[in-house]
Parts: C-alpha cells; sequence; structure tokens
C-alpha cells in the first residue's frame, strides 16, 4: 500500500499501532482482492446451479444471491470476516486516534489561520435522523459525535486515518481520488466550464474537495457537513496543507447560501449515507443553489440497472453488514427523473460511469482485474446543468 501524506494533523501511529493498522490492511486486501474471485467462483460454481435445481431458473435479483449464499460456510466466513476487519479497522485507528487526541485538538489550533479559509459551525443543526441511527461503516460515534467540549476533532482524524486505510491507499496518499476523478471529468467533458464558487456536500474532513482548489484556482470553494468534530478537523487538515476551503456545519437538505450562489455543486459518496426522501431534496437544494448555466455533479457506485445479480449483491453487501442501510435503495433511484423533478431540464441531465480503477502490482492478476473490473471499481458521475 502506498504511504498516507503526512500532514499537521494526521494522527501518528507508534510502531506497535502501525504493525496493527497494517494488519487489517493486508487482511482487507485478502478478503476483498484476492479472495473475491473465489466468493464469484463460489457462486458460479455452486450456488447458482443449486439453486437453479430447486427453483428452475437462476437467481433473479441480489435478495435471492444474498440468501443463497448465506446459506454457505464458506461464504459465511468470508463475509463474517469482512465485517470483523471493519470493526479492527477501527480499533486499531482509534487507538492512536484517542492517544493522540490532546494534542490534534492543540494542533488544529495551532494551523489556524493559514490560508485564509474559515470555519462556521452551528450547534443547534439537527443531526438527520439516517445518521443518528446507525454508526456508518460501523464507525464508532459516527461523524458527528464530541467526545471532548473543547474543539474535538476526533470523528475527523478517525475519518482520514480509516478511509485511507479502508480504500487501501488506492484513492492517493491524501484519499482525494473522487475528487480528482470529477474534477477531471469536468475539464475534459466541458472544458469551457469555469466555476467561480464551488460547493462540496458532506464533505467530511474535505479529502474530495482540495482538488477543486488546484483544478479552478481563481475560485471560493465552500463545503458543508452535518459533523462537527470533522469540520474542525477539516479546516485544521485544508489550512495545514495551504488551501483556502470555506466550512460550514448545514444540512444539504436545506443550506442558509442564497439562490443562486454557486456555479458548480458537487458530492463525493454521500448521497448513499442519506435516505431516499432526502436525496429528492438535495436535489431541489442543488437547484435552488445554482445559478444559471452552473452544474451539479455527484459520484456514486453505478445504479443497479443493467448489472448482473451477483455484483448487485456485492455492492448491496454493506446495506445488510455493515450499517450502511441506504446504498441498496439509492442504486434502484432513477436519477434523470429525479434531476428532472428538481427542476432541471432532461436535455441537461448529465450522467456517465467510468472505471477509477489503477492497477497495482497487488492486483495485477488478470481474475483479480476483471472482477474488479466488473462493478466495484467504476462510478457514475451524475446530475444536470442548470439553463
Ligand atoms: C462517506 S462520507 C463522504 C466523504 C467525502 N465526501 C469523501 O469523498 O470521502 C459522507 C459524509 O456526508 C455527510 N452527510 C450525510 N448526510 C448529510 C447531509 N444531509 N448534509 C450534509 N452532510 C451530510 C456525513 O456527515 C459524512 O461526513
Amino acid at each position: 500500500m502506498p504511504a498516507q501524506i503526512s500532514h499537521a494533523m494526521l494522527p501518528l501511529a507508534t510502531h506497535d499501532e502501525g504493525a496493527r493498522q497494517k494488519f487489517v490492511t493486508a487482511m482487507r486486501e485478502q478478503l476483498t482482492l484476492k479472495m473475491l474471485p473465489d466468493t464469484r467462483a463460489l457462486y458460479e460454481g455452486i450456488v447458482k446451479p443449486k439453486f437453479a435445481r430447486e427453483h428452475g431458473r437462476a437467481p433473479q435479483d441480489r435478495a435471492e444471491v444474498r440468501r443463497a449464499m448465506g446459506r454457505e460456510p464458506p461464504h459465511q466466513l468470508w463475509s463474517s470476516a469482512l465485517r470483523t476487519t471493519q470493526e479492527m479497522l477501527w480499533d486499531s485507528v482509534g487507538e492512536t486516534v484517542a492517544r493522540e487526541l490532546p494534542s490534534l485538538v492543540e494542533r488544529a489550533k495551532a494551523t489556524l489561520p493559514r490560508s485564509g479559509g474559515s470555519l462556521r459551525l452551528d450547534p443547534t443543526l439537527e443531526i438527520p435522523r439516517y445518521l443518528l441511527a446507525q454508526d456508518n461503516h460501523v464507525m464508532p460515534g459516527n461523524y458527528f459525535t464530541d467526545i471532548r467540549d473543547d474543539g474535538d476533532v476526533y470523528a475527523g482524524a478517525m475519518y482520514d486515518r480509516g478511509v485511507f486505510i479502508f480504500l487501501k491507499g488506492d484513492k492517493g496518499g491524501l484519499s482525494d481520488g473522487f475528487g480528482v476523478l470529477v474534477c477531471r471529468f469536468i475539464t475534459e467533458r466541458f472544458p469551457e466550464f469555469s466555476p467561480k464558487r464551488i460547493l462540496d456536500l458532506g464533505c467530511t474532513v474535505g479529502n474530495s474537495t482540495l482538488p477543486y482548489v488546484d483544478q479552478f484556482p481563481g475560485a471560493e470553494v465552500h463545503a458543508i457537513d452535518v459533523g462537527a468534530p470533522c469540520l474542525r478537523y477539516a479546516h485544521a487538515r485544508a489550512e495545514a496543507l495551504g488551501k483556502r476551503v470555506h466550512f460550514s456545519q448545514q444540512n444539504a437538505e436545506s443550506t442558509d447560501f442564497p439562490d443562486g450562489f454557486f456555479d458548480l455543486i458537487v458530492s463525493h459518496l454521500v448521497l448513499h449515507e442519506t435516505s431516499n426522501k432526502a436525496v429528492p431534496r438535495i436535489m431541489r437544494e442543488c437547484h435552488r443553489l445554482l445559478g444559471h448555466g452552473g452544474l451539479t455533479l455527484h459520484a456514486e457506485t453505478p445504479p443497479y440497472a443493467g448489472v448482473d445479480p451477483f455484483d448487485q449483491y456485492l455492492c448491496d453487501w454493506d446495506t445488510h453488514y455493515n450499517l450502511e442501510p441506504f446504498i441498496g435503495r439509492l442504486h434502484e433511484l432513477d436519477q434523470r427523473r429525479m434531476m428532472i423533478d428538481a427542476g432541471f431540464k432532461a436535455a441537461d441531465c448529465v450522467a456517465e460511469t467510468i472505471p477509477t480503477y489503477r492497477p497495482t502490482a497487488d492486483v495485477a492478476s488478470e481474475t483479480v482485474r476483471r472482477s474488479l473490473d466488473k462493478y466495484g471499481s467504476k462510478r457514475t458521475i451524475w446530475g444536470a446543468f442548470k439553463r
């Protein structure tokens, strides 16, 4: 795994903590990359034929695949091990963050202000029920729990280190690969588009936000999230990295920015953590916030339509076993319909599915590459121009 890029806010692991984090990474690689072809082979070679014998047809949807796979002991073992590594991930990062927390809080204060960014928190903001109901992807305390009352950054530090390990370093040393992907998409598809004000929804620690500062140097970049400890961390992290961003604690369903304030509104892997009622509200808010000629784009794993049931099941695994209850339903939404209902014109909708996969020495095998290429490594970037 490549090294995470160091900055003043990154929690620093001791030798033993680092060794535990490396172990978790290696175990996750084993399960999600190297053993994935075995999981598919189990389905194709045993589970699917058995299902066909019993029902006279192949499994038709992800729920049938899940129930059939769930009866197989080797798959139960794989699934249980994957969930366990998710818990181990947060345990291994958590011990570093808990030990470093007093110093991180001080470092956050010392970092400011360096690059001219800002932070606006709203202690009265109500956390949406879809986040309150569970600790998303098993992260203790989720994105918004303050465990200290003096400028807590616990959740932010947990996410910054945790997401790097979760992504196996594959999205770059600053875990900014999804922001880079959308920036590249914009400059390649719409080279004339030059936003002056940009908003990133659900920014967490600003990892996907910072590429916009580099890509559009003249623009004013804003980023919102509901989690205060993430935003404090994001602000200090951005300042430490010399990037000017204006962070504020707001719900993307209803913000306090004026009508037509932005030219570009983006989100990266956020909508699957909201609800099916919230997503249309967020699209309506994007429509309100965009000026004439503005663009909104959202990056997520592709919708399920046309995807084979086994791949759907793999993507949907987190819905059932990793405390991501809305993944499945988000992927069934009709994105184009939702944009039109939000006020955008059909002809102005944008949707493209593109690969994010970059071969590395570890995943060089053709079998592994094929199983990754099939679904898991693709992202759909969708949204619309407001005209
Ligand atoms: C998986 S993280 C996405 C992180 C980041 N965008 C990235 O690219 O890694 C989802 C983030 O969305 C935030 N979020 C969820 N619902 C939100 C809402 N309604 N308004 C603002 N932020 C929200 C969560 O607090 C969390 O920080």
